[in-house]
């Protein structure tokens, strides 16, 4: 009879190989790496420590007692490590093993780390690759998925939790992912949806591909499940070692991560007053600008396929993560829509619940005009982004470089809202609206000179004057000088304190 010893070491190259050679061959000729690859690649080499390495499943119906249906470490590979020498936990479904099919036992393995990345204070990573509920197994791994779920939104602003979607991910597999930060899906090889093609199209008759349904154009550029694609596996936790760098290991402020940089605080940018056209029409790409401002031109975007007409990044200053969110006039002149609003929302309440500082760059004509936009919801969705900027309480630091007319004005991190430092360029327009169209409401029909009008409208609301001796701005400051502004402003506001109302939780319109 085999000594113990001996056991141990065949249980633990059982684990080590899987589903066997044949899956994991076939994992590769898909292009995919096997879950043990993965984690190789996210974590600092030799710094993973694996949990749970031998826990089976128990399932004794459908032939799951079988020698062949047991796999130590039951389909998925969980444990903590070093990400750019920090801490993080992360579990990685082997789709080698049974599909990488969600079991009881799989699921307390995923709720193991995800309790643990909490109880110490750090990141969990989800790496996802399975064909769903395992079905021998029935409701017993629907209550593993419910599990899952409760331990997400636990963890929900205590800690960052990101996903990356490396092959399937259906049915109720979906809502773990769906609940976290950050999304990540590589390209070909992953997909999300609720129902396959098959159901669609028993149920609906509608015939469309899984990748038309669920693959990572969908998901990045439509519905907004996804916040970016990646080429391969490869890519995509390269990516996500990039992105933990920016972001703090949990809600403590202690752990918000500081990069030196050479780049100096006072650096002039005199680049950005030309990358803004004085017209008012004329589009420009707001990237641009923002990586003239940010330590070391580096951005790491989130959302980049989405509502472009916004863009909402993580960039530092002076080696300090602060989250971006900016118009951007190169689509639909930089309005405020349904999709925008609730993509900046979204990254708004990632920072504030993470004391990510908020620095906003306004150059908005207003919200999109349309029934399309009013019969979804454009006042509930804009809301959105209305409600989370009021509630964060990070420092907030804004600059209008162009214009702010209307709603839109008030809504993006206005002084109204308790904007800590709000800055506009000489050239910004802060008004109800563009004059002409201001003025053709005033005086249309009237017989007035609506050339003059014009002129004198613009003159009083087409400049920061007014909004300056409100103290609606704290300064008009010179394009050149905003990094030295901000970096300044922010510096002040590491300190920055606001009490907490006290409340269960607020009512976000959702
Ligand atoms: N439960 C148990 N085993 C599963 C499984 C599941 N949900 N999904 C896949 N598997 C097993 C398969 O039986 C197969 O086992 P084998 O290697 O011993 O032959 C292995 O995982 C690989 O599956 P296979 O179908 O060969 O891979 P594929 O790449 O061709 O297809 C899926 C992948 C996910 C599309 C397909 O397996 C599937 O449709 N699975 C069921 C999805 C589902 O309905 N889940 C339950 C509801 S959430």
């Amino acid at each position: 009879k085999a000594s113990f010893r001996e056991r141990l070491d065949n249980e633990r190259s059982k684990a080590l190989l899987g589903g066997g050679q044949k899956r994991i061959d076939k994992q590769h000729t898909r292009g995919s790496l096997t879950a043990r690859e993965r984690i190789e690649l996210l974590f600092d080499p030799g710094t993973f420590h694996e949990l749970d390495q031998l826990k089976a499943h128990r399932c004794v119906d459908f032939g799951m007692d079988g020698e062949s249906k047991q796999f130590p470490g039951d389909g998925i590979v969980t444990g903590h490590g070093l990400v750019n020498g920090k801490v993080v936990y992360a579990f990685s479904q082997d789709f080698t093993v049974l599909g990488g099919s969600l079991s009881e036992t799989h699921a307390e393995k995923m709720v193991k780390v995800m309790e643990m990345a909490q109880r110490v204070g750090a990141p969990v990573i989800g790496l996802n690759d399975s064909g769903g509920a395992r079905i021998q197994e029935g409701v017993m791994s629907l209550g593993g998925y419910a599990d899952v779920f409760q331990a997400n939104v636990d963890a929900s602003g205590v800690i960052p939790q990101i996903s990356v979607i490396m092959g399937p991910c259906a049915g109720g597999a979906v809502y773990s992912p769906a609940m976290t930060d950050f999304i990540f899906m590589v390209e070909q090889t992953s997909y999300m949806f609720v129902t396959g093609p098959e159901v669609v199209k028993t149920v609906t008759d509608e015939v469309i591909t899984k990748e038309d349904l669920g693959g990572t154009g969908v998901h990045t550029s439509k519905s907004g499940v996804a916040h970016d694609k990646f080429p391969n596996d490869v890519a995509a936790l390269r990516a996500m070692r990039r992105l933990l760098a920016f972001l703090p290991s949990s809600n403590d402020k202690t752990t918000l991560p500081y990069k030196p940089t050479d780049d100096p605080a006072d650096r002039p940018v005199p680049a950005v007053a030309r990358l803004v056209p004085d017209d008012p029409n004329t589009p420009y790409d707001m990237k641009d600008v923002i990586k003239e401002i940010v330590d070391d031109g580096e951005i790491f975007e989130i959302q980049p396929d989405m509502a472009k007409n916004i863009v909402t990044a993580f960039a530092r200053m002076e080696g300090h993560t602060v989250g971006v969110i900016a118009n951007n006039p190169i689509s639909l002149a930089g309005c405020l829509d349904i999709s925008a609003s609730t993509k900046a929302a979204r990254f708004v309440r990632f920072c504030d619940a993470f004391n990510i500082p908020l620095v906003t760059f306004v150059d908005v004509p207003g919200f999109l005009p349309g029934s399309n936009q009013e019969f979804g919801g454009i006042i509930r969705h804009g809301a959105k982004l209305l409600f989370a900027y009021s509630e964060a309480n990070v420092p907030k630091v804004t600059v209008i470089t162009r214009k702010a007319y209307g709603g839109a004005y008030d809504v993006m991190s206005s002084k109204h809202l308790r904007g800590d430092a709000n800055y506009a360029w000489p050239g910004a327009e802060l008004a109800v609206m563009g004059a002409k169209g201001a003025v053709e409401i005033l005086y249309g029909g009237s017989g007035a000179d609506i050339e003059a009008k014009s002129a004198e409208y613009a003159d009083q609301f087409a400049n920061p004057m007014e909004c300056a001796r409100r103290g609606f701005i704290d300064d008009v400051i010179e394009p050149e000088d905003t990094r030295k502004m901000l970096c300044n402003d922010l510096r002040v506001l590491r300190t920055k304190k606001m009490p907490d109302i006290i409340r269960k939780h607020s009512n976000i319109p959702l």
